[in-house]
Formats: C-alpha cells, sequence, structure tokens
C-alpha cells in the first residue's frame, strides 16, 4: 500500500482526494491546509489525518508520496522541503513558473533518487489519448495543422483570488493553455518559433489569449485560451488534427466522442468512439504515479517535459509582450 500525504485542500486538492477513493493501492494518509475547514471536508471524504501546518504533517506522519496541489507560486518550495524528507512528489501542473526554479525540483529529486510527475493531466483524456492512437495508426498521415481551445470564465474560486495575480499564477498562458502546448509537444513534435497575443492581465478578471507555434517538423498549431468568457460558460476544450490524408475533430460539450474523417478510398467521416471509456483522467494520472513508485518503474510525465511544456508559454508570454516572435 502506497501511503500519500496531500497539501492543499483547494480546488485540485478535492479532485485528488475523489481520485485515491478510486485506487485500491494507494492510502491518502494526511490532508493538510492552512483553512481547518477545508482540510476536513477532504478528510471527510476517506478519513484522512487533519493538519493546518504543513511541517507537523512532515514531521508527524508515515507517507511516500507527497501530492501538492498548492497555488503554483509555491510549488517549488514545498516541493522541495518534501523532497528534503524523502518523499515522492506529485505536483501540480505548472510545474513551477520559472525554469529555473523547475530545473531546482528536476535535480533534487534525482539527487535524492526519488520519483518526481506533474499533473499534465490531458495525456490521460480518453479523448486526447484516442485522437493520439489514430494518428500513430497512421490512418491521418503527418499532422500539419493543429488548432486547440481551452475556455472558461475568470477563476474567481481560488484562495486569494489568486489566479488574479499573475506573478503567482503566470495568467492563463502559463497556468491554462499550458495544458495544450505539453500535449502537442509531446504528441506531435517539439516547437521551434511562438508567436503570441493577450490582454496581459490589464483588463480584471478578463483575459484571453491565443498562441500561434511552428513545430520543428514545420507543423503550424494554433492554441486559444481563455478565462474571460461570461461566468456561467461551461469549461469547453475543442480540438483539430489535419493531416495529409485526414482529420479528427473534438468538442467536450458536444459528449460526441471523436470525430475523424480519412480519405482510406473515398473520403469518409466516422466516429472512432462514440462511447469514449469513462476512465476519470485525474484518478488515471494518479493511478500512474502510484504504481511507478511501487514497482519503480518509470514515470510518463517528467519533471523535464514539464520544463519543456513551460518553456513554450514562457515564450508566448514574452511574445505577448514584446510582440515579437520568439525562437526557442
Ligand atoms: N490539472 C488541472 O487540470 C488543474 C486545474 C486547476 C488547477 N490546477 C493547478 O492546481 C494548483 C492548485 O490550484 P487550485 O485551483 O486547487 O487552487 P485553490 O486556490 O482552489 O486551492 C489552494 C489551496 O491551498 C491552500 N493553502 C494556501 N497556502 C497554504 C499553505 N501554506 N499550507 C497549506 N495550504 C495552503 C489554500 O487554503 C487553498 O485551499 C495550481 O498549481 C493550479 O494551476 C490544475
Amino acid at each position: 500500500m502506497v501511503r500519500v500525504a496531500l497539501v492543499g485542500c483547494g480546488t485540485m486538492g478535492r479532485v485528488h482526494t475523489n481520485g485515491y477513493k478510486n485506487i485500491d493501492n494507494a492510502k491518502l494518509v494526511a490532508v493538510c491546509d492552512i483553512n481547518r475547514e477545508k482540510a476536513q471536508l477532504l478528510s471527510d471524504i476517506n478519513g484522512s489525518k487533519v493538519y493546518t501546518s504543513f511541517d507537523e504533517m512532515l514531521k508527524n506522519e508515515e507517507f511516500d508520496i507527497l501530492d501538492v496541489c498548492l497555488p503554483t507560486y509555491m510549488h517549488k518550495e514545498f516541493s522541495l522541503k518534501g523532497m528534503d524528507c524523502g518523499k515522492h512528489i506529485f505536483c501540480e501542473k505548472p510545474i513551477a513558473l520559472s525554469v529555473e526554479d523547475a530545473n531546482i525540483m528536476i535535480d533534487t529529486a534525482k539527487e535524492k533518487g526519488l520519483k518526481f510527475s506533474v499533473g499534465h493531466v490531458l495525456r490521460f483524456f480518453p479523448a486526447y489519448k484516442s485522437a493520439i492512437k489514430t494518428v500513430e495508426s497512421g490512418k491521418t498521415g503527418p499532422i500539419k495543422l493543429i488548432r486547440t481551445t481551452r475556455n472558461q470564465g475568470f477563476p474567481q474560486w481560488s484562495w486569494e483570488n489568486w489566479y488574479n495575480d499573475y506573478e503567482k499564477s503566470g495568467g492563463p498562458i502559463v497556468d491554462l493553455i499550458i495544458h495544450d502546448f505539453d500535449w502537442i509537444a509531446q504528441s506531435f513534435g517539439d516547437v521551434d518559433r511562438v508567436y503570441a497575443k493577450s490582454f496581459n492581465g490589464k483588463v480584471e478578471n478578463k483575459e484571453h489569449c491565443m498562441a500561434t507555434l511552428r513545430l520543428k517538423n514545420g507543423a503550424i498549431a494554433h492554441v486559444e485560451g481563455s478565462w474571460g468568457f461570461p461566468n456561467g460558460y461551461p469549461f469547453r476544450t475543442t480540438f483539430e488534427l489535419v493531416g495529409t490524408q485526414g482529420q479528427i475533430e473534438y468538442d467536450n460539450i458536444k459528449n460526441a466522442g471523436v470525430e475523424k474523417m480519412t480519405c482510406d478510398e473515398v473520403y469518409k467521416a466516422q466516429y472512432i468512439s462514440p462511447n469514449l471509456p469513462t476512465t476519470e483522467p485525474y484518478t488515471a494520472e494518479l493511478r500512474q504515479f502510484i504504481d511507478c513508485v511501487e514497482n519503480n518503474t518509470p514515470v510518463i510525465v517528467t519533471g523535464e517535459q514539464a520544463v519543456k511544456a513551460l518553456k513554450i508559454a514562457l515564450a508566448a508570454v514574452e511574445s505577448s509582450q514584446t510582440g515579437m516572435p520568439v525562437q526557442l
């Protein structure tokens, strides 16, 4: 049985806690939040011990994995403290706000022989996985055009409204569309050049951003994200992949599976899987990390891959500020 302790009992802390409930070989032994009520609410889900002091939890609890669900600007400090006590780390995305901080986290885990993974969960979403499987089967031919969107209202739920402070969250380029940057870089190849536009935090509680990527293999991608939709708008993500022999489309709120169109003989449209597997992706990502700690197998989402996504995001921020493309 792998023992887990979790710090940060906000939105993602709750999602992860629900995930552990469904992982047979994991036990969430303790949860910590400076707000006792929030920690207690998660403890009520599966009986974990409650802490309001992280240092106390580290001192008193015996566990194998520290799950860091804190605001992004705290990821490095808390992950390093956990590593100093010999804990494997699962850290929510983005890994950190700077490449320098991220590399310190990766190097420390390596020096101490600890497993370290980052919550780039898109890789565990059935629709995104299924699309990549089809591309890998060769049916679409090489993908030349990628279009993704990730749009929502402003994340007003956060503790002390930390998302609104770009020094703490990085804004939606670093916080939100980093999901798509990771998926694109890991699935379709390294990014060469980035050009982006955004409001850059100038309009309070409203932010839209768009990035154009050129991949080293010549493909181009357009990545759109927003924290500026009216409140109550459903969280919506889409993708469109266009290859030389076919295309794949997906829209999360249409609930219609992944649509594939190929021209093997004649141009034809079909749904790859009208009933996508329902494996909850956040549980799937935690399950793979638990297995990798238990069986000493390689981590699927590595720190190095998280840095790759962060570099694209930081290049997009720079481009949106200078108006110039950024070469990676
Ligand atoms: N993978 C995803 O899809 C996804 C989605 C949303 C957020 N995230 C990431 O998850 C992380 C957390 O985001 P969130 O939306 O859950 O934030 P949140 O504001 O909802 O929760 C943060 C929690 O941390 C607690 N906290 C603050 N300081 C603390 C301390 N010193 N010790 C203990 N607890 C403390 C707060 O009380 C709060 O409960 C961020 O890095 C965010 O980017 C990932």
